[in-house]
């Protein structure tokens, strides 16, 4: 490992393991039964992802792309970033569209990502230190979830959250996490880089998540196979149907799997036997879909502003630049006083 690489690893031995148990437990015996869907992604599921990615169907990667393509320069001068933080970086494939135009506009230092995943931190490290040769490498391998993870020097930085992760959460949780950014947004000049996937036709949507190679069946479906192996559960992949809905009021699609009959499933380290009737869905995912109106006061309510839009040319996606918010007028200003 080049000396320009740091990985901190925040995460206790057995996070992984106590979480998926936690997380199991509640989802599987709530009613209606969800799972959250950070579980899809282990190895098997990333390859999954990475398909999906490259799907005639899913549009949003390729639209993002788009807009990084058309804008990474503007947004390099814009936020003369000294660091780059990613959250939840994966493969850091995207980024180098942004570590491209950072370097170019002579700001750049360092890049830090922060996922779950330390194996795809130290190979995404390896590889852009190998293409960036000034470039210092600070990876954090924490869940951004609980823990931002923000470096504390390097300043100004642009925190990039990108590919709509932002819409896995529902409303309130958006809300408490978009408030925690904004209070780690506290060098001069940080801003915050989000991508966001927009409303649009459902048909369209939900194709974007029911496409006709399966793909993104196989990569719902997953998340049983990761139970199975690493809950010793006996899920039987073959009993549920892949499902994608489009709910017009919450504005989000949901991922779900349909059981085809009733049944039961064994897990036995939870100690828990789950009663599944005929046709009841378990919820694997929700994505959100963003408008620019909305997007601004769920901004605002944390105390950002938004401060630059663009979207691809068939503005499927957006790309948005946000910073803290100059402080709040208050509604009553103080009256001059007559003495
Ligand atoms: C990575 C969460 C943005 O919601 O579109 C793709 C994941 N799920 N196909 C999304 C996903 C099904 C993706 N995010």
């Amino acid at each position: 490992m080049p000396d320009r690489i740091t990985i901190d690893n925040r995460l206790p031995e057995d996070h992984r393991a106590r979480s998926l148990r936690a997380d199991a437990t509640a989802g599987l015996t709530a009613d209606p039964k969800s799972l959250p869907p950070k579980w899809f992604y282990d190895a098997h599921g990333s390859v999954l992802f990475d398909r999906i990615t490259r799907l005639p169907e899913y549009y949003p990667t390729r639209a993002e792309r788009m807009i990084l393509r058309a804008h990474a320069e503007e947004i390099a001068r814009l936020s003369g970033a000294r660091t780059l933080v990613e959250l939840g970086s994966g493969s850091s494939d995207k980024t180098r569209l942004l570590l491209d135009a950072l370097t170019a506009a002579g700001s750049l230092k360092h890049y830090a990502p922060v996922d779950v995943s330390e194996a795809a931190l130290a190979d995404a490290a390896d590889a852009l230190c190998r293409d960036y040769p000034d470039l210092r490498v600070a990876a954090t391998v924490t869940d951004f979830e609980a823990d931002l993870a923000l470096p504390e020097a390097g300043g100004p930085r642009l925190i990039a959250f990108l590919g709509s992760t932002l819409g896995n959460f529902v409303r309130e949780q958006r809300a408490a996490f978009l408030a925690r950014l904004r209070a780690a947004l506290t060098s001069e000049g940080d801003a915050l880089l989000l991508g966001l996937d927009l409303v649009k036709d459902p048909k369209t949507l939900v194709r974007a998540y029911d496409d006709d190679q399966g793909v993104t069946a196989a990569f719902n479906k997953n998340v049983l196979r990761v139970l199975n192996r690493e809950l010793r559960a006996e899920f039987d992949l073959g009993a549920y149907d892949h499902r994608a809905v489009w709910d017009p009021e919450a504005e989000h699609i949901e991922m779900r799997l349909r059981a085809r009959v009733a049944h039961q499933v064994k897990i036995p380290a939870l100690d828990l036997t789950v009663d599944f009737g005929r046709g009841e869905d378990l919820r694997t995912e929700i994505s959100a879909k963003f408008r620019r109106e909305t997007v601004t006061e769920e901004l605002a309510a944390a105390g950002l502003e938004l401060a630059h839009w663009w979207t691809d040319p068939q503005s499927r996606f957006a790309l948005l630049l946000a910073t803290p918010a100059a402080a709040p007028s208050l509604e009553d200003p103080p009256q001059p006083s007559d003495a």
